[in-house]
């Protein structure tokens, strides 16, 4: 790579095994991160089929799909949520919302404003939280809740077996959010690896 004039080369996030090959070649670890597991069970008793409060049903029914002209509040609230080396921009919302197969792009409104924002993929019987982001503003008040039961129920309906996620080992909050709605940390997590010229 450094003959090509690369001075920074980062990997998606990889298991271990599938890590092997880069840090033979370099590679190092930049994070380590949580991987979670939701089974979506054929069965009624899930939390995300069920009403829960009335504020939960006015954030679920403030939700949109995402629509162009919502993009540039998104990506300021994704900015402001994530440290610089996360944030997501234009293109890196698009890869998200193309990683899969099928994907749905929700918002929550506030008015006409979006609050907060999801990216759920599907492959098959797997389904995945690509992305979730709240506006710090907004944070503490059921949003990411709505947006990963509206992410479940998504994937619920279209017959996926897991719904899966993963996050930074230090991001306490989306972990806790995560393993509260019922996913389970799994017992290998992965990585992200970064190789660098110098
Ligand atoms: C993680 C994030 C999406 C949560 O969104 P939120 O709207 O603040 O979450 P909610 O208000 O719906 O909280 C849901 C649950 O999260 C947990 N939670 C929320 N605020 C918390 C806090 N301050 N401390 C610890 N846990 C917290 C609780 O388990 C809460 O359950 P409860 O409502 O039954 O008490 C939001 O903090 C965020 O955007 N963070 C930055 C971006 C990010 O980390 N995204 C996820 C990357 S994987």
């Amino acid at each position: 790579m450094r003959h090509r004039g690369v001075e920074v080369a980062v990997t998606p996030a990889l298991s271990s095994f599938d890590a092997q090959p880069f840090v033979s070649a370099g590679f190092r670890v930049l994070e380590h991160l949580h991987l979670l597991a939701y089974r979506l069970d054929r069965r009624d008793d899930h939390a995300f089929l069920s009403a829960h409060d009335e504020q939960a049903n006015a954030i679920t029914r403030s939700l949109r799909q995402g629509r162009p002209w919502h993009r540039r509040v998104v990506l300021d609230i994704d900015q402001r949520a994530f440290e610089p080396f996360w944030q997501f921009d234009t293109n890196s919302l698009a890869e998200a919302r193309r990683a899969t197969p099928t994907a749905r792009y929700r918002v929550a409104l506030d008015g006409r404003t979006p609050i907060g924002y999801a990216v759920t993929g599907r492959a098959g019987d797997r389904g995945y939280l690509q992305r979730l982001a709240v506006d710090p503003d907004h944070q503490g008040a059921g949003v990411g809740r709505a947006l990963v039961h509206d992410c479940l129920r998504w994937l619920y309906s279209k017959g996926a077996g897991h719904a899966m996620v993963n996050t930074q080992e230090r991001n306490t909050r989306a972990l806790a959010l995560y393993e509260h709605l019922g996913f389970a940390r799994q017992h290998e997590g992965l990585v992200v690896l970064r190789w660098t010229a110098t």
